[in-house]
């Protein structure tokens, strides 16, 4: 029987052990707290966003909502990060991407001060966990170790093969496969758009990661028999409802399943689980500026 890995109950069971963590920072008179700056009217960002603010609040987390108008500036961005990175009751600070083209999106992920960064994309904190000592894991990246090791399955010594170069999921994934710790040791192969022969690499992969953002590009042909396949797609397509669209992962799910020995639904696998770790990550970041020793799940 294959296993279908339940994202949302591993990221309730995470958001349940955050409690102890906020426990300890409330003893020590504090609250985590979060700002998110949408500067976007693409309906997709506005709701990962509000998503992201309602499990703040369920958890505990304070919340700040910051909306810039797209046709702003650059430098209202820029200024609203700064005035959040001098806020002390500020702990993290997530920038909803992408931006608009207006804006570049890496002189604001530099600007926001890298221990407020809960993506874990400043470039400091991206050079710490290639150097194997991680600030914050990136959320989708560290949310896809927590659902492998959910389903009981150990990467060490495993052929992990991530298809997708991003710098949000593939770059840092594969960094996590090869650390030299529990949910790395794995043998790590990224693929990308100039790959050639993909389904010759992608069948070798114990541990097979899509992140290329590609509707259904990988089917039970391109699966080696008991592979984990983790999809990390979410991709909106034309469909005959009322919506007039309907959400589908990278992997094709039926033929993929026969295949598998465990995989992750579209919707309800990895999405849940990014929320989840930016809200570890928050926690974290508030322990670490307030020297606050926190037990994290
Ligand atoms: N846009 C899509 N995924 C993410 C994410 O993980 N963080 C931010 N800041 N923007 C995103």
């Amino acid at each position: 029987m294959t296993e279908i890995i339940d994202g949302n109950a591993v990221a309730q069971s995470i958001r349940d052990d955050l409690a102890t963590a906020i426990d300890q920072l409330a003893d020590a008179g504090h609250t985590p707290t979060l700002a998110t700056v949408l500067m976007s009217d693409d309906p997709a960002s506005e709701t990962y966003v509000s998503m992201k603010q309602s499990d703040c609040e369920e958890v505990g987390i304070e919340a700040l909502d910051i909306d810039i108008d797209p046709d702003a500036d650059a430098a209202k961005l820029y200024d609203t990060v700064s005035d959040l990175n001098a806020d002390e009751d500020v702990n993290g600070i997530l920038v909803q991407m992408p931006v608009p083209d207006h804006v570049s999106d890496r002189q604001v992920l530099r600007a926001i001060d890298p221990r407020k960064d809960v993506d874990g994309f400043h470039p400091e904190n991206v050079g710490r966990l290639v150097a194997g000592d991680a600030r914050y894991k990136p959320c989708t990246p560290h949310g896809i170790q927590k659902l492998v090791e959910s389903a009981g399955v150990d990467t060490e010594g495993k052929e992990a093969v991530v298809v997708g170069r991003s710098d949000i999921v593939g770059k840092p994934m594969a960094n996590l496969f090869i650390q030299k710790a529990p949910g790395g040791n794995a043998t790590t192969t990224v693929c990308h758009s100039r790959t050639e022969d993909l389904p010759q690499k992608t069948r070798e992969a114990d541990i097979l990661v899509a992140a290329a953002g590609v509707p259904e590009m990988i089917d039970g042909e391109m699966v080696k028999d008991g592979a984990t396949v983790i999809d990390v797609g979410i991709n909106r397509v034309d469909a005959d409802n009322d919506k007039g669209y309907e959400l589908v992962g990278d992997v094709e799910f039926e033929s993929t399943k026969e295949k598998a020995s465990a995989i992750t639904p579209v919707p309800g696998g990895v999405g849940p689980m990014t929320r989840a770790m930016l809200l570890y990550n928050t926690v974290k970041a508030t322990g670490l500026q307030h020297d606050v020793t926190v037990d994290l799940p």
